[in-house]
């Protein structure tokens, strides 16, 4: 028989207490840290869905190899074990570790990229958009136009428009593409998929002009769950087979392992192209360490490589997506309205629509997110014009496509009850939804500025 309740498939071992506090506690927190929910400290946070990123639980197995780490400068066994695991996933020859995935997208992109340099991708993530920028190199987002809906329904809004691609190849010319970059799940997009179709698209089309195609892989397990389950002839496929034929199509990708790696810190390049790697492995060397261990404790690696197996566990990726799916199908019931479909790794909230009478100018994501915060204790983070606007010479707000909310749920760490708390909270933001403010900004950085800047409600 099988049941429709889909329980977590693991049982818990050891415990993190969670600090409680009231509403009024919350408020003094929450202008403490500016209006800003990265300001705040974790033991202020009840529920928190700031990040998937490097927040999952490490299981038994992956904390025993934490003890058998080895940690040698060169040559580490653990090393061996990690460039092993992801030589069998990707199929890939040269695997050069990095401290995190940013790392590995300021050496790839800094050595690709440079002055009059584009790179195309469905969307780039804020630190990869940043490494780009940072080398003078210009990022382009071509996501197919349903990925920017949030409210159409589209299997793999994650793809890259083709068409799109074709045209700015030829209108910038190949020779001046950094590379293509399909990001997977899209993140910024949503936790959208792309589906191996696109990637043989994008594949014939970067071989035909010559261009580097990498994937960022860092949900890879959680795209080939939705390709197994929406792309016609995947149905008998393997979780990790998906995955190969995905990695197949592309020359090269980058991973932050804190997300599918199921750890805690890491990351890594894996390339096909000998000459590309030995230029990446120059740079690493550098600034992230020996070729072996590239900023990684050996106990790192030992992590890793027992993560990157467990992540394509069938009821571990059958649970991690319904799980989420849950969240956002509870909370679309109760009338708050979502980017669909439900993403892999988090449930983004349109907090335009659900904040109509804030002028985007106003910022209702940065709204949405001190109110989750206030009435629940529950941290997220706006990707919206905080995090993507532009300004005009004159100071006009150029904004960012969508304002969304993202509840970035944490892979194996809150169980049901902590889930239905905050299905409730949202029933109470709904209460008071026409009494919120909007913000302004007081304080912003040039780069990256969502991370520390201040805030002030209008
Ligand atoms: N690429 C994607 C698609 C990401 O989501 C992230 C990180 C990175 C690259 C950078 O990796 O953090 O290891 O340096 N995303 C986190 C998030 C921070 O919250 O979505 P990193």
């Amino acid at each position: 028989m099988i049941h429709k309740t889909i329980i977590e498939p693991f049982k818990i071992k050891s415990i993190e207490p969670i600090t409680i506090s009231t509403e009024k506690e919350r408020i003094v927190f929450l202008k403490n840290a500016h209006y800003n929910p990265f300001k705040l400290n974790s033991d202020q946070v009840i529920i928190d869905f700031l990040t998937d990123s490097g927040t999952s639980a490490m299981s038994a197995n992956q904390w025993a190899g934490i003890l058998v780490g080895d940690e040698s400068y060169a040559g580490s066994k653990s090393w061996t074990k990690m460039e092993k695991t992801v030589k069998d996933l990707t199929g890939y020859e040269y695997v050069l570790p990095t401290h995190q995935g940013r790392a590995a997208e300021r050496i790839l992109y800094g050595y690709l990229g440079g002055k009059g340099k584009t790179f195309i991708s469905n969307t780039h993530f804020d630190t990869t958009r940043a490494n780009i920028e940072n080398s003078s190199s210009t990022a382009l987002d071509i996501p197919i136009k349903e990925g920017l809906s949030p409210s159409e329904k589209h299997p793999f809004k994650g793809n890259i428009d083709i068409n799109k691609l074709k045209k700015i190849i030829i209108e910038k010319k190949p020779e001046n593409i950094g590379a293509v970059i399909l990001t997977i799940t899209n993140n910024t997009g949503g936790g959208q998929p792309a589906s191996i179709n696109n990637t043989k698209d994008i594949n014939k089309i970067c071989k035909k002009y010559n261009i580097p195609f990498m994937l960022d892989c860092c949900r890879i397990a959680e795209n080939s769950y939705f390709i197994k389950k929406r792309e016609k002839g995947f149905e008998n496929y393997g979780y990790k087979e998906i995955a190969n034929e995905m990695f197949s199509f592309a020359d090269g990708a980058i991973m932050s392992a804190k997300k599918d790696g199921l750890v805690n810190m890491g990351g890594f390049i894996a390339l096909n192209n000998s000459v590309l790697a030995e230029a990446c492995n120059n740079q690493l060397i550098i600034s992230e360490g020996f070729t072996t261990y590239g900023g990684l404790s050996g106990r790192d690696m030992e992590a890793i490589a027992i993560g990157l197996n467990e992540v394509f566990d069938e009821h571990y990726l059958e649970y991690r997506i319904k799980s989420t799916l849950f969240l956002g199908e509870q909370l679309h019931k109760i009338g708050i309205p979502l980017l669909y479909p439900i993403g892999g790794h988090a449930v983004y909230i349109d907090a335009k629509k659900l904040y109509s009478h804030i002028p985007v100018k106003h910022f209702p994501g940065q709204a949405l997110v001190c109110e989750l915060f206030k009435v629940g204790g529950i941290r997220t983070v706006e990707i919206g014009s905080v995090m993507f606007g532009e300004y005009t010479k004159s100071g006009a707000l150029i904004p960012a496509q969508m304002e969304l909310v993202r509840l970035a749920i944490p892979r194996r760490v809150y169980t049901q009850s902590h889930i239905e708390y905050v299905i409730e909270i949202f029933e109470d933001i709904l209460k008071n939804k026409k009494n919120v403010p909007g913000y302004k900004i007081i304080n912003a950085p040039p780069f990256l500025r969502h991370f520390t800047a201040e805030f002030e409600p209008i």
